[in-house]
Formats: C-alpha cells, structure tokens, sequence
C-alpha cells in the first residue's frame, strides 16, 4: 500500500544524546493518524508532523476514558536493516482491548503497513546502543464532544514514537517489589485483559506508596481474595521454585503480554514447558522460607526481562537468587533482545 499520504515535517529536531534517553521523554518529527467516523468508518490514514492535537473539552476520551493503547518496538539489526518484534501480536492484542472498550477495530495489516512506513521514514532516530530500541506507541482515543455515557461513534488512533532506554533506570538489574495487599489492578470481569489507560491510572497510587517505601514497584494480587498473584507493576511475572518455572495462568484480569508468551515459546523450544497455574503469594513465600524460590522476574515490551530482588509481603522481607539476576532471567533477556536485534537466530520467526 503505497498510498499513505506524508505531510512532512518543515523542520527537524535534533537528536537527544544516546546515552541518556531514558524511556518515553522524546519524540520523533511525525506520527500516523487515522479517523474513525460511522458514516466513513477508519479513512486517511496519513504521515504528519509530529505535534500537539486539537480537541473539543467535551471529547469523549476525557471524561469516560475510552481508550486503548500498544506499546512495541523497532530495532536496527547486525546486517543494518529494521526489526519489528512480533507485530502481529500487538495488532491483534489492539482489536482485542478495542473490544472490551467497545471501540471500533482497525485492519491489522492497514495499520501494521502505516507503522512500517512510519518507522523507515524515521529510521534515522533508531538508537543502535545496548537496551535501546525505538518505541512505538499506537493508541486510540475516543473524540466525538458528547457528555453521554455510550461508545463515542467518532475515534482517531494515533501512533507516536519514541527512542528509548532501559525502562527502569536499574535496567536488567534486579528490582525490590512490595507485594500489595490493599489495592487492586483488576478483577475477572473487569478491563484487566485490556491494554486500556485506566488500568494504569488505577495502579498509580499504589505504585507512588511502594515508591516511598524505597521499592520499585508493587506486586498484584487477585481482586478477590488478594491471595493470587497476578502481575508485577506492569508487566506479567515469572517464577523458578524447585526448578519448574512458573507463571499466572491468563483468568481474564491479566494482561496477555506479548513477552510473556515470547518466553514461554521461547523455553518450550528448548525443551523447558513452563507452567501456567495460579499461584499464591504465601506459597511463592513459603518456597523462598524453605529455599527452593530460585528466580523471579517481570516480562514486558518495555523492559524485556525485570529480575526481582527482593520482594515484601505484610512483615516479611525475601531475597530472591541472592538479589542478583538469576540464570533464567539473563539467558531469556540476552536470547529475546539477541533475536530482536538481529544477533541470534530467529528460530520462531518473530523478526518483522
Ligand atoms: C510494558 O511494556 O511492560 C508496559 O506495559 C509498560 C508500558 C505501559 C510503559
């Protein structure tokens, strides 16, 4: 599809220093946007200068939050071309969060030839340093001026891109995580499978309290019960207890992330089944009590691997693979960024 109109931006801006770009702090000279109305349904899809928006105070996305958003990345391989990881996924993760948000799905592969063409006009601001890639974020918002509570009948998806670091400062360093035991993500039911703003709006305060309490991040437990555990901040969670690795099985109040399924395929490739269950913080703290926690870790877009520390559940304090990144948490970081960046083969074919 060649037909994507560019409007190109008059002036460029000149790059952030490659050492310091943090994650999401800068942005690129243009971005995609497509508009939704009933009568034309998703129409102009076009390339423009990368800039502030127009909106009316009453849009919609304001006031009920109807929105849904993606985050993947692009990276510049050894033999000097450009990777996507597993796009399909997200687009199709997309169309999923749009369902629950009841808002109108896009054609993947429209979308997915938009961000390609969108990428390689801006290749130039592919970081090529280690843990650094280029983000891109996809969202949709509704925006018809409406105070009523129903499904906007009028959208603009957007897609904006950021050259990025490591996620979290400590990057595949090990985080200290507070296992939360008075506020909630999600519950079965709920928008937890969706990739959706308020999700992330309702883990905030939580997240500031951990903060102040000197950990990076907090770990979810059920909304039900707060017995099982769910995610950590934001991104799905990994642990290795007496050798058999294990993860939360996908009840409907998690996010199925896209690294997460990349490291369950990953380790089922070579022979390691990983086993998707639900798991109790007080058996997870009764294996670290008898020794046999070996490893825990974060998946997501943004960080790739996150090894956990530490972690504090009510007045009890673990340390997990002697606060150090454990053996399974370097080897899939270095196999999954080895892949993304062209290093190592792509033996499951997920570079795009
Ligand atoms: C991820 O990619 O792990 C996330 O969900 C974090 C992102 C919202 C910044």
């Amino acid at each position: 599809m060649n037909n994507i109109k560019v409007v190109k931006a008059e002036q460029l801006k000149s790059k952030p220093d490659a050492n310091s770009l943090g994650f999401g702090k800068y942005f690129t000279d243009h971005m995609l946007v497509m508009d939704y109305s009933a009568d034309q349904q998703w129409h102009d899809l076009r390339i423009v200068p990368y800039g502030p928006i127009s909106l009316d105070p009453s849009a919609m996305v304001f006031h009920y939050g109807q929105e849904v958003f993606e985050g993947m990345k692009a990276y510049k391989t050894a033999d000097g071309n450009i990777s996507l990881f597993r796009p399909d996924m997200n687009l199709k993760r997309l169309n999923a969060s749009c369902e629950r948000i009841s808002i109108p799905q896009v054609d993947p592969e429209v979308l997915l030839e938009g961000i390609v063409q969108l990428v390689n006009l801006e290749r130039e601001w592919i970081p090529e340093g280690e843990e650094s890639s280029l983000y891109i974020r996809p969202f949709i918002i509704a925006t018809e001026a409406c105070l009523g509570v129903r499904a906007a009948k009028e959208y603009k998806l957007l897609v904006i891109l950021s050259p990025v670091g490591s996620y979290y400062p400590e990057g595949i360093h090990p985080v200290s995580i507070y296992v939360e035991d008075q506020y909630v993500r999600a519950v079965r039911g709920g928008t937890g499978m969706a990739k959706t703003s308020g999700n992330y709006a309702s883990g905030i305060k939580a997240q500031e309290a951990a903060k102040q309490d000197g950990y990076s991040q907090v770990l979810w437990l059920d909304g039900v019960e707060k017995k099982y555990i769910e995610e950590v901040g934001s991104m799905n969670v990994f642990f290795k207890i007496g050798g058999e690795i294990i993860t939360p099985a996908l009840t409907g109040s998690i996010l199925a992330g896209i690294t997460r399924d990349s490291v369950i395929a990953l380790l089922a490739s070579w022979g390691i089944p990983v086993v998707e269950r639900q798991i109790s913080v007080e058996e997870l703290f009764e294996a670290a009590r008898q020794g046999v926690l070996e490893e825990a870790f974060g998946t997501g877009t943004a960080a790739v691997i996150s090894p956990i520390g530490t972690m504090k559940w009510e007045n009890e304090q673990i340390s997990i693979a002697g606060g150090q990144t454990g053996e399974w948490s370097k080897k899939l970081y270095d196999s999954i960024t080895g892949i993304q960046k062209g290093e190592r083969d792509d033996h499951l074919g997920w570079r795009h």
